[in-house]
């Protein structure tokens, strides 16, 4: 099992590529930008990843992004992301960034997005892995923010084909970016939005029906919903679910007590991803390896949620085939 989770080809759905930043690369970028860290060593960084909830974690993920200064520093981190997917057979991956966190700080967008797009640029040529980017806006900012920072988005529009929204979501809900999302669908932009995470299924309803959102991240508080849960089935809205992050961010006590499997037994298009692995204990592989085990799931549930991300990706059809045939052919490989 563990080699055919390994080897089967994935997409990733739900990766913020601040939350890849494992600690030693953390402490490398500190000593290159001589910027000083409020910890001793590589180990006590780790040692300070104990989350209580969804803001206790975003607290020191703000702290940590401060150490990404330059373009090379963007391109570094997402080369080292990307380096994990060619070890772990991603084949497509869906990349949330953050600008407000670094243009908040006087980094400027363009360094952010060169030196990102152009690891992907590289990891495209080098492993033929291909790759979107998604521009969160930060909700604990105001709409005011996010709408500024979507402007300065537009000059990259052809290479940021996606905005979502993450960041604290109790009290920050949908509604609150109903006009940015407007202006970013009259753009052109598609649309995606964490909701239910913490939040509750209503804003899992207004992120469909105010921002027209084609998936949902996480939604794993959908189940309190029936009505949500049948509409969801219907419309197959995909729900990028991260199972690692649940349990670290305490929205399940356990593995085993995660709704992965009751979600997809319910016929909704999940999908499993890793969200902000540095930060909750593994990548892509790791997050099938432990709800497989935890879940009892089988070589069938693994194949159905590798194929609903494909079947979820925001790939043009051809290449959406091309890489459904390539799992198939993994599949008549190993059986
Ligand atoms: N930003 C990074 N990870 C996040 C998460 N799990 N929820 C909301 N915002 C985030
Ligand atoms: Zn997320």
């Amino acid at each position: 099992m563990d080699a055919f989770i390994r080897d089967i080809p994935k997409a990733e759905l739900h990766i913020h590529i601040e939350g890849s930043l494992e600690p030693e690369l953390m402490f490398a970028l500190a000593q290159r930008n001589n910027i000083s860290l409020p910890y001793s060593s590589v180990d006590a960084v780790r040692a300070a990843y104990q989350f209580e909830n969804l803001q206790s974690f975003l607290d020191l993920y703000y702290a940590g992004a401060a150490v990404l200064q330059t373009e090379q520093d963007f391109y570094d981190l997402t080369w080292a992301y990307l380096e994990r997917c060619a070890a772990q057979n991603v084949r497509h991956t869906e990349i949330f960034f953050d600008p407000q966190t670094h243009t908040e700080r006087g980094i400027p967008f363009e360094t952010v997005h060169t030196g990102i797009y152009r690891a992907l640029e590289d990891a495209k040529q080098q492993w033929g892995i291909t790759s979107y980017l998604i521009l969160c806006f930060l909700r604990h900012l105001s709409a005011e923010s996010a709408m500024a920072t979507l402007e300065q988005a537009l000059p990259f529009k052809s290479t940021i084909p996606t905005v979502g929204l993450d960041s604290s979501e109790l009290g920050h809900p949908p509604v609150k970016f109903q006009q940015v999302f407007d202006r970013a669908r009259a753009e052109g932009f598609l649309t995606v939005a964490h909701a239910g995470e913490e939040g509750p299924a209503e804003y899992i309803w207004e992120a469909i029906r105010l921002l027209e959102v084609s998936r949902i991240d996480h939604g794993v508080r959908c189940v309190e919903d029936p009505q949500l849960v049948d509409y969801l089935v219907q419309r197959q809205i995909p729900l990028t679910v991260c199972p690692l992050s649940n349990v670290r961010l305490c929205v399940f006590d356990s593995i085993q007590q995660h709704n992965l499997k009751h979600l997809l037994d319910l016929g909704l298009c999940v999908t499993v991803n890793s969200d902000d692995p540095a930060y909750f204990g593994g990548y892509i592989t790791e997050n099938f390896e432990a709800v497989q085990s935890a879940l009892h799931l089988s070589h069938q549930d693994i194949y159905q949620l590798v194929k609903n991300s494909f079947t979820a990706a925001f790939l043009p059809s051809d290449e959406k085939q091309a890489r459904l045939d390539e799992l198939d052919q993994f599949m008549a490989s190993v059986t």
